[in-house]
């Protein structure tokens, strides 16, 4: 991918050019979202359609012009090439989610992070998704795994309804109840003392919801699957960082 854009934006662009291009980019179903620097600004238009004309499923490029930011984790995007409609169909291993990736938090680079969740997870759980978007993590555990029982909490609408919308796509309604709040309030009226397991996806502030994660499981026993950022040199000191700040968010 790293590659891909620069080599065809060559007939476009000169090289010094060319080298102030981001070398990634994110293709969700029919959509690409791509950051362009402030120097090609006035030349976006271009690169949108070039790009259109070269990824054959692609039908609308957007520029990413914030970061993903607020409660709801969203970001801006300006439409550079093709039909303005943000909502499109992506698959992955097998399952089908429709995302609004203007409306909702969604990135096609967890998708490992899924599987390995998914691959932990036994048979007949109860699983807590706290902030579970358009609900990724929870249909992809069920794709693979024969849980119980899936609690998608999210405070943002339009995630709420998708992830209900998604559940019955990939068939999985039965298994998957969707709950739209604050993860807070949600697991003490619906969770509380149920789950196996409970997801934090939400490592900006996962740390002010660790109290009501430990509560969520089953007799304050099981696994909470925590996230968050951390900046470091290398993976090892990362992982040092990682374990030494999780510590001190569950005291
Ligand atoms: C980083 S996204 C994770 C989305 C999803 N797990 C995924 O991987 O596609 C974080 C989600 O948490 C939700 N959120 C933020 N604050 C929340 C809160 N207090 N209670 C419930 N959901 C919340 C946001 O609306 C957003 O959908």
């Amino acid at each position: 991918m790293s590659t891909f854009l620069k080599r065809i934006m060559r007939s476009n662009l000169d090289e010094s050019e060319v080298s102030k291009l981001t070398s990634s980019f994110d293709t969700i179903g029919g959509i690409v979202i791509l950051r362009i620097p402030e120097a090609l600004a006035d030349k976006r238009h271009m690169i949108g359609s070039t790009i259109l004309d070269n990824i054959k499923s692609a039908r609308s490029v957007y520029m990413q012009t914030s970061p993903i930011a607020g409660d709801h984790r969203t970001r801006k995007l300006e439409l550079i090439a093709g039909d303005d409609n943000p909502v499109t169909l992506y698959k992955e291993f097998g399952c089908r989610f429709k995302v609004d990736v203007e409306q909702t938090y969604f990135s096609p680079r967890l998708s490992t992070e899924r599987f390995r969740i998914a691959n932990l997870t036994s048979e007949n759980e109860v699983v807590t998704n706290m902030f579970a978007g358009v609900g990724t993590f929870s249909i992809i555990i069920c794709k693979f795994r024969n849980v119980r029982k899936v609690y998608n909490l999210d405070i943002n609408r339009t995630a709420h309804e998708l992830s209900v919308f998604n559940s019955s796509l990939n068939r999985m309604e039965e298994k998957i109840e969707c709950l739209c709040g604050d993860a807070k309030e949600l697991v003490n009226s619906h969770t509380c003392g149920k789950s196996d397991r409970v997801l934090m996806p939400l490592p900006e502030k996962a740390r002010y919801f660790v109290k009501d994660a430990v509560n969520s499981l089953k007799d304050r026993h099981g696994i909470i699957h925590y996230f968050l950022h951390v900046r470091a040199d290398s993976k090892k000191s990362a992982l040092e960082i990682g374990r030494f700040e999780t510590e001190d968010s569950f005291g």
